[in-house]
């Protein structure tokens, strides 16, 4: 079931859609966009794409790219996202990535796991950050599997979007096909909350 809210540029809303005992909720415009545009000019004249390990309790131990991309991350789950999803005993921190992407590129079809563990080990809530172009793009959704059996949600790309799932959904981005500017790809931030610290594949940071 979709809980939907009209959205016209500049407000602030909140979307819910359960399906069984997933969850995807979508928060629009309520972050600052004078920090999304920083971190989004940084993220495309940087590249790189993983971070170390975010920790909740140390909010000030990153170069200046990703000490922008934390401070953008911790708004996210500190003043957008309920309390409720965080994990009950309280959180060590965010695994972040994020993507680049022009047109024609897409983002293979995966979940989100500790991919150093042995066995499949989730984080406890899902979250990705839309944080440019501020122009509507066409293709680029984030396309949820409600049921491992490819039975999508689609969610499309917005400036200033917060999209936040359980972590048992796989998921992929679909083929970006048009963006207005050329020069100005689609930029997105994962953010998923560990309960316990993990040890990001860190390749380009
Ligand atoms: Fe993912």
């Amino acid at each position: 079931m979709q809980s939907t809210t009209t959205n016209s540029t500049g407000l602030k809303t909140t979307s819910k859609i359960t399906t069984g005992p997933s969850e995807i909720h979508i928060y629009d415009n309520q972050l600052n966009d004078a920090l999304l545009d920083e971190v989004y000019l940084k993220i495309v004249e940087r590249g790189g794409m993983a971070y170390p390990f975010f920790h909740v309790d140390k909010p000030q131990d990153l170069d200046p790219t990703a000490q922008a991309v934390k401070k953008l991350v911790r708004e996210a789950w500190f003043k957008v996202i309920p309390p409720k999803f965080w994990p009950r005993n309280g959180a060590a921190g965010w695994e972040v990535w994020h993507n680049v992407m022009y047109e024609g590129d897409n983002l293979d079809y995966h979940c989100d796991v500790d991919e150093k563990a042995s066995e499949v080990v989730h984080p406890h809530m899902s979250c990705v950050i839309y944080c440019g172009p501020k122009n509507r793009i066409t293709g680029g959704e984030l396309a949820l599997d409600l049921n491992s059996q490819q039975d999508y949600e689609f969610i499309r790309y917005k400036y200033n979007r917060i999209v936040l799932f359980s972590s048992h959904l796989p998921h992929q981005v679909m083929p970006v096909k048009y963006i207005p500017d050329k020069k100005q790809p689609r930029v997105a931030i994962s953010c998923p909350i560990w309960e316990h610290e993990i040890s990001p594949n860190v390749q380009a940071y």
